[in-house]
C-alpha cells in the first residue's frame, strides 16, 4: 500500500484542532497534540483534566497511548499546539514518556504562526532508559 505524504502543516492543522477539543475547566490551558508514526498514521491528543488535578493527562501523553492503542510504536513527528504567545514546550513527564518511543522531531506551535523546531533528544538530555546495556 503507497504511503501518503503527511507535511508538517498538515499535522499542525490537526494539533491545533485537538488543542479546541481540550478538557481543560480548571486549567484553561488548552493543549493539542498531532503524532505522526512511521507508518504515516496521525494520532491526535488532548490535555483531558479531572477535579482530582494530578489525574490529569497531558495532551502528549494522550496522543502517544492513542498511538501505541493503535499499534503504532515508532513516529517521525509531534506536534505540540498551544495558544501562547510563545508555544508551550512539553513538561518533564511527558518529555520521559516521549524519550520511551525514541528520538524524533518535535513542533510546537501555536494558531498564530509561531513555530520553533525541536527533537525529543534536545528535550530531553541524558534521559533515563532501563534498556540500555550495561
Ligand atoms: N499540559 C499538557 O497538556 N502538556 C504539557 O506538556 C504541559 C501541561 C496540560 C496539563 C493541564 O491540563 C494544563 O496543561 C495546565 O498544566
Amino acid at each position: 500500500m503507497e504511503k501518503r505524504i503527511v507535511t508538517d502543516e498538515m499535522l499542525i492543522k490537526k494539533a491545533i484542532q485537538a488543542m479546541k477539543r481540550s478538557y481543560s475547566p480548571y486549567s484553561q490551558f488548552a493543549v493539542g497534540a498531532a503524532l505522526l508514526s512511521k507508518s504515516g498514521k496521525i494520532y491526535t491528543g488532548t490535555n483531558v483534566e479531572n477535579s482530582s488535578f494530578g489525574l490529569t493527562i497531558c495532551a502528549e501523553r494522550s496522543a502517544i497511548v492513542s498511538a501505541v492503542s493503535g499499534g503504532d510504536r515508532t513516529f517521525d513527528c509531534l506536534v505540540v499546539a498551544t495558544n501562547t504567545e510563545t508555544p508551550s514546550s512539553p513538561c518533564g513527564a511527558c518529555r520521559q514518556v516521549l524519550v520511551e518511543f525514541g528520538d524524533f522531531r518535535v513542533i510546537l506551535v501555536n494558531p498564530r504562526g509561531a513555530r520553533v523546531d525541536t527533537s525529543v533528544s534536545e528535550l530531553m538530555p541524558y534521559s533515563f532508559l532501563l534498556n540500555q546495556s550495561k
